[in-house]
């Protein structure tokens, strides 16, 4: 099993990816980020979901703010709590006594063995762990990010909501010469879950699977809204990286982060004449990961 440091601000799809991370990666530790809400209501929703799914790894709160912008979050997206819909139990402990940098660099530094990150959400926690332990960086196998995109954006023309919302912490870690893996909305939006895949889910007939399905219903209704066809899934493929790369296309591609346009600020640009420094995915066999997730969800038993 893969050793992973989870960091997510939950947020429907940074939860699907952690139920489906649980099933096959070494979960050593979690963090909240701030994002898709505040960081009080994502560090509760994370800790309700490692209650769920019997994530037994601490869970540090992140840092408030991105390292200069304002805040941004998503409450048209994920709701008021950060994660409406279905209820959740009351979380099984406290968050840890640590920030989440500085959490991730002790769980680096006592590990065995390197340990890859799984980023879901906008990067603050990430570069600052960077800027402030850069000797760490010899322990981090690798970033597999949910953030950017190629072609466009979803929060403005050009830009993601996990990149727009910090930027300068982006471009820290893609500048940071770690092998990078991009989910981004060049695959993320073909990693759609239809109705048919939560009625499948749904069928599993277990606490999980039941609680996936609503999370799925109550991400869906907002997307339809603006034309989707389905759930984009978006943070899963992150994890899908790790356990399933056969499902993917990947290319190698520079990527850089655009921290100052006045209509691209947050854009991921990807540039083909400089040497890469991020494997990009592109493609998905979508019937592949709908199929993952719902066997995952079984595996809850
Ligand atoms: C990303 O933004 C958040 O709303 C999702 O959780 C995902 O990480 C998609 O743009
Ligand atoms: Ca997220």
């Amino acid at each position: 099993r893969i050793p992973v440091l989870l960091d997510g601000d939950p947020g429907h799809d940074d939860a699907i990816a952690w139920m489906l991370a649980a099933t096959g990666l070494d979960i050593r530790g979690v963090s909240s980020a701030a994002g898709n809400q505040t960081i009080e209501k994502t560090t509760r929703n994370a800790l309700r979901i490692c209650t769920l799914l019997g994530i037994r790894a601490p869970v540090a709160m992140g840092l408030a703010r991105p390292l200069l912008s304002e805040a941004l979050t998503a409450p048209s997206v994920h709701g008021v709590s950060g994660l409406d819909g279905p209820a959740l139990p009351e979380p099984d402990r406290e968050a840890a006594p640590e920030r989440a940098p500085e959490q991730m660099a002790r769980l680096l530094r006592e590990s065995a063995e390197p340990l890859t990150i799984v980023a879901t959400a906008p990067l603050t926690n990430v570069a600052a762990l960077l800027l402030a332990h850069p000797e760490l960086k010899a322990n981090i196998a690798g970033i597999s990010l949910m953030g950017g995109g190629l072609a466009h954006g979803n929060w403005t023309p050009a830009a993601e909501f996990n990149i727009l919302a910090d930027p300068e912490a982006a471009d820290v870690v893609f500048r940071s010469g770690l092998p990078i893996t991009m989910a981004g909305l060049d695959v993320t939006e073909q990693a759609l879950l239809y109705p048919e895949d939560f009625a499948r889910i749904r069928a599993v007939g277990n606490p999980v699977a039941e609680t996936v399905a609503g999370w799925l219903d109550f991400f869906f209704a907002f997307h339809r809204t603006k034309g989707y066809a389905g759930a984009p899934v978006h943070d899963a493929v992150a994890v899908c990286a790790l356990l399933r790369p056969d499902l993917l296309r990947f290319e190698d591609w520079h990527v850089t982060v655009e921290t100052q346009g006045a209509f691209c600020r947050g854009a991921t640009a990807g540039d083909r004449r400089t040497a890469p420094n991020a494997r990009v995915i592109t493609g998905i066999d979508r019937e592949g990961f709908a199929e993952l997730l719902t066997e995952a969800v079984r595996t809850y038993g």
